[in-house]
């Protein structure tokens, strides 16, 4: 893929932006197209052109990347004026089917990322719908320049991922603000020092997942008998921590398929 056009350049888009400049992606091949002044103006602070002042450049890829509820209007944007473009939607919810109606012959898929591809550790899950098998690997190849990419055989798969992984940077630094307060009151507010330690937390998290998948080995490790995590954990599981995180997980994967509906 050489020129790529983000349609839509809020947050998603600019998290991706960053992880493909930060993967040695060349600024002028990405282009897009937004009409919100704040989202414009960090764009042009990373050096990304506006296609709309650019619109000669031949496009090997539109990446659709507005909310749901703007989707199809966007969408059909990109169809009236560039004829047979390639398509990859981030968009959730919305069903391949509702965009492949408009015109049968369109190279499309659905793919859902989180915003880590900003670091280049992204997690992106890709259903394809009409994109030709080398089309396809080109794809694949561009969006691995963020993180890792895992394709799905079943659309219905795109929604778990959404509720899961597309918001799961949110859940995680949701559950780190306990910690946050708590750092605040030892640190005499020092944030850059509570900053430090919880990306170390995390960072250590994610190394020791690394190299040791059985998760049960990892917390017997850290919690020793009568100690302060065996106490703490003991009140994780009695008030049933594990379950309301899993219910809150599959309500928003449950979302994803509601939005498919209403739009
Ligand atoms: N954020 C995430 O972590 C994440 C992760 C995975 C997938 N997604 C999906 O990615 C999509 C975008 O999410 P986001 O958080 O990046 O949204 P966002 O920050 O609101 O960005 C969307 C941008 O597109 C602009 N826009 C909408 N319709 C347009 C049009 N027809 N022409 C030009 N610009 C248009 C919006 O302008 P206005 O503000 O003026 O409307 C806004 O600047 C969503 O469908 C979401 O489900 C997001």
């Amino acid at each position: 893929m050489k020129n790529v056009v983000f349609y839509g350049g809020g947050n998603i888009s600019q998290a991706i932006i960053e992880g493909l400049l930060g993967s040695g992606f060349n600024k002028e091949n990405i282009f897009y197209v937004d009409r919100n002044t704040t989202n414009i103006k960090k764009l042009k602070k990373l050096k990304i052109r506006s296609f709309k002042k650019n619109n000669n450049a031949k496009v090997d890829l539109f990446i659709l990347a507005v909310k749901p509820k703007d989707a199809i209007d966007a969408y059909k944007e990109i169809l009236d004026k560039y004829k047979n473009p390639k398509v990859i939607s981030l968009v959730a919810g919305i069903r391949s089917k509702k965009y492949i109606n408009f015109n049968k012959k369109i190279q499309f898929l659905r793919a859902m990322p989180n915003t880590s591809s900003k670091h280049g550790l992204g997690i992106t899950a890709v259903f394809n719908s009409s994109f030709t098998k080398n089309n396809l690997k080109k794809v694949l190849i561009f969006l691995n320049k963020v993180g890792i990419v895992i394709t799905v055989d079943k659309e219905s798969n795109i929604d778990t991922f959404t509720g899961i992984i597309g918001s799961g940077p949110a859940y995680f630094f949701h559950l780190l603000k306990s910690y946050e307060r708590k750092l605040l009151t030892i640190s005499n507010g020092d944030k850059k020092m509570v900053n430090e330690v919880m990306s170390n937390l995390m960072k250590g998290v994610g190394m020791s997942i690394e190299k040791n998948t059985n998760l049960d080995n990892l917390i017997t490790a850290v919690a020793s008998k009568k100690g302060t995590t065996e106490a703490g954990l003991k009140y994780f599981k009695s008030n049933k921590l594990g379950n309301i995180f899993e219910k809150g997980l599959n309500t928003a994967i449950k979302r994803s398929k509601e939005i498919s509906n209403e739009f």
